[in-house]
């Protein structure tokens, strides 16, 4: 049935799996599906990374429940009219394809559905986060008392770090508690802060240097203020890749100040930070196991399907302390804590055996591989830009940001929005980010389908955008 036509329609599908026999129609339905989303795929180079399509599916449930065929069809519109990650020009963001052993965990999780929440409620799966959180400690550097805990992205896991620093700090009563980080950094920060119930100005963002690196002697100047004050910082968070460069924060130092004041050091590693699981990039990110906790995303280059992020922490006694409030509904926990006291979820889906089984399928070869090979495309690429004619801002990372050497803020804004459509005809998609008033176009190199002829193609389109 695998690969058959699409005219042969499950005759009737039952609403949940038999628990006493396998199931043909259901087998069938879930055959078509996986045919369905293989041609999605196999289709992909053929349009761009937008799709044209706009023809959307009726929202509302019908009166009577609709056949596996019509709910084939209805999904189908959707995929139609979905962003495209496997083009080779899907390039605007930090949203690579996912990888295939990663696609099939995710649909093996949804039929498992379990809930992380407690052991009894997932027992293989609580024992996978435990076990593969261990593993990124160990491949950071961190001490054996760590550990982790998963999270449905970056903007959690960063909230989660900053509510056990305040914890740690004891200063959960204080609405001038203080958050230090770039002006570079997230700004899932700033959204932190505010969840936290602190003052607007709690976030205390520091001026960078040309090369987008935290200003050391601006946030020294800045913690002797505060203590002027009498203000408390309880964080200070390095950014390890930031949004618009891939710039990473001089972590040593950053360690450094943050232990000789005894605040909590957060790196938020969101892009760079899986760069220190492979021994080929880690020594870009020297100093990261000096973090009190770090947050990293493997869905971002990676490619482990959404949401695939995690919190690390050196101590993970702190988890535990800050999120602990016992579950008086659930079976007391044996050996370990249960999932839900280590963190803010309560439940959740088993996502790490997406990660898991996308690391096992890359072996440590193949991840060196895709961290080593991003990096190689945006060398390329930035070597191809005409220097004359474009600014680039860019890191040790695979992402680059430019914009016309000549161009004013306004001007920029012009050519950024007229380069972007003009590159989406010729199907590469970038982003347009603003930094400092000016418009840029990024350009994330996450995407392995992404060859050197497409790039050549890519920076000659860009050299020609700007006159002069
Ligand atoms: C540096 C950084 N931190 C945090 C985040 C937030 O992550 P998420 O979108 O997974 O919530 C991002 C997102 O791009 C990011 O670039």
């Amino acid at each position: 049935m695998a690969g058959s036509s699409e005219s042969t329609p499950p005759p009737s599908l039952a609403l949940f799996a038999s628990p006493d026999h396998l199931d043909p129609e259901l087998q069938s339905f879930l055959e078509e599906s996986s045919f369905r989303l293989c041609k999605w795929f196999a289709q992909a180079g053929k349009s761009g990374p937008l799709p044209n399509v706009n023809n959307f599916p009726n929202v509302a449930p019908s009166l009577k429940g609709l056949s596996g065929q019509e709910l084939l069809s209805d999904i189908q519109l959707i995929m139609d009219g979905s962003y495209q990650p496997s083009h080779p020009g899907a390039l605007a963001h930090l949203d690579p394809p996912p990888l295939t052993a990663s696609i099939v965990a995710d649909l093996i999780c949804a039929g498992l559905n379990n809930n992380l929440l407690a052991e009894e409620l997932s027992p293989s799966l609580s024992r996978l986060e435990r076990d593969l959180c261990q593993w990124f400690c160990q491949k950071i550097g961190f001490p054996s008392i760590s550990g982790g805990v998963a999270a449905s992205g970056g903007t959690l896991s960063n909230l989660m770090a900053l509510v056990v620093a305040r914890h740690h700090a004891n200063l959960q009563a204080d609405p001038k508690a203080v958050v230090i980080a770039s002006e570079e950094s997230h700004v899932c920060l700033s959204k932190a802060v505010r969840v936290m119930g602190l003052s607007d100005d709690s976030l205390q963002r520091i001026n960078t240097r040309e090369n987008g690196h935290i200003c050391l002697e601006e946030l020294q100047k800045k913690l002797s203020i505060l203590k002027s004050e009498g203000r408390k910082c309880f964080a200070i968070v390095a950014t390890a890749g930031t949004t618009v460069r891939g710039a990473i924060d001089p972590l040593e130092e950053l360690a450094e100040i943050a232990r000789s004041q005894s605040i909590w050091f957060h790196v938020d590693g969101a892009i760079g930070g899986i760069f220190a699981c492979a021994k080929s990039t880690s020594p870009l990110l020297k100093g990261i196991n000096l973090a009190d906790s770090i947050t990293l995303n493997p869905q971002k280059l990676l490619g482990i399907t959404k949401t695939s992020s995690l919190l690390l922490v050196a101590n993970k006694n702190h988890l535990l302390s800050t999120f602990s409030t016992g579950l008086p509904y659930i079976e007391p926990a044996l050996e370990n804590p249960h999932g839900g006291e280590m963190g803010l979820q309560g439940t959740r889906s088993g996502e790490v055996l997406k990660l898991w089984l996308g690391l096992r399928q890359l072996g440590e070869e193949g991840i060196s591989h895709l961290l080593k090979t991003s990096i190689e495309r945006r060398i390329y690429i930035q070597r191809k830009l005409d220097s004359l004619k474009i600014s680039v801002l860019g890191g040790p990372l695979h992402i680059i940001s430019c914009t016309p050497r000549s161009a004013d803020d306004l001007n920029s804004e012009h050519w950024s929005v007229i380069t972007r459509k003009k590159l989406l005809k010729h199907n590469f998609m970038l982003s347009r980010p603003k930094q400092n008033g000016r418009f840029y176009l990024k350009i994330v190199m996450g995407n392995p389908h992404t060859l050197k002829s497409h790039l050549d193609q890519l920076a000659h389109l860009l050299n020609d955008s700007v006159v002069g």
